[in-house]
């Protein structure tokens, strides 16, 4: 797809994040200005850094100044983000943001929970926006999700996902997609399910980290009580524990179990795959 980002400036969100990171990265290499926003201020090279934090207002007007587009991280474990997210989008279109593009995920439609209502309020809000619902993302098994911590302590991944299968994603597809919704000439305006290739099972992942690290990766089958007391003994929130043991068994139903064309078809290049993903990325 051709590319018309001449004047314009994208605030990334989230940009230390598993795909803040990677935007930042891919639209400073196309020489597009990005504003990369955290709580650290600290961008990728090539970005202007700044100090943005969701629940604190004073950070707001710095993360904008000059933004036309925006690429939306909610703020992280909050159950209701829509709560700071809608005051900023207002803010945002006042101070000439004119396209979003938000991350939600492919478990919650428009309307739905958390994200859900902030997917509702973008579309009504902006003429020009996307909402990416990416599938789980390939990263889980490396970075600081908590399988890939499990992989790193006990060479173990635990799950409540039975044999059900999900259409897992590479974060710099979502990344590639990102860049598009952002700067195509013409708006996307709809919300993307995002996936990869296939979709695997949890004992499909174990045994492709298996095959490529040459050490015995197992996947734990744990009933959905049994992983929320888990998550709860880790720490985790009531709410939150419920919440992601839900999320495994909706899997186990199936609800995961497809793929779409929607990376390549944006992008013009099709999805990598979890293998290849696991060859380049994975070490234990
Ligand atoms: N993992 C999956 O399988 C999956 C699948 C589908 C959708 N998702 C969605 O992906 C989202 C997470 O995206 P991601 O993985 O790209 O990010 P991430 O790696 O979880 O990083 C979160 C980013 O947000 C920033 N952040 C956290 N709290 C903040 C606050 N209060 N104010 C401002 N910035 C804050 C963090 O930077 P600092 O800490 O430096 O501020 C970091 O840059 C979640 O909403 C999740 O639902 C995940």
């Amino acid at each position: 797809m051709a590319l018309n980002h001449a004047h314009s400036r994208v605030l990334v969100t989230g940009a230390s994040g598993t795909t803040g990171s990677r935007l930042a990265r891919q639209l400073a290499a196309q020489g597009v200005a990005v504003t990369a926003a955290n709580r650290s201020g600290v961008g990728p090279r090539g970005t202007l850094g700044v100090r943005f934090d969701w629940y604190d207002i004073s950070t707001h007007p710095g993360a904008l100044a000059g933004a036309e587009r925006m690429y939306l991280i909610p703020p992280s474990r909050d159950p209701d983000p829509q709560a700071v997210m809608v005051p900023f989008l207002e803010q945002a279109r006042e101070a000439g943001v004119r396209r979003a593009v938000l991350l939600s995920n492919s478990a919650i439609p428009s309307g739905g929970p958390g994200t859900g209502a902030v997917h509702q309020a973008i579309a009504a809000m902006f003429d020009e926006w996307a909402v990416l619902r990416p599938s789980w993302f390939m990263q889980n098994v490396t970075g600081n999700h908590m399988h890939a911590q499990s992989i790193r302590t006990s060479a173990t991944i635990t799950t409540a996902t039975g044999n059900g299968r999900v259409g897992f994603v590479d974060a710099y597809d979502i990344a590639r997609v990102a860049v598009e919704a952002l700067l195509s000439p013409t708006p996307l305006n709809t919300d993307l399910i995002l996936t990869g290739p296939e979709a695997l099972s949890y004992d499909d992942v174990a045994a492709i980290l298996t095959d490529v690290s040459g050490s015995t990766i197992t996947h734990v089958h744990v009933s959905v009580a049994d992983l929320r007391a888990l998550y709860e003994t880790a720490g985790l929130p009531s709410a939150s524990a419920q919440f992601l043991a839900a999320l495994d068994n909706a899997i186990a139903s199936g609800i995961e179990d497809r793929t779409t064309d929607t990376v390549e078809r944006v992008t013009g290049v099709s999805p990598r795959s979890f293998r290849e993903f696991a060859a380049a990325e994975f070490r234990i």
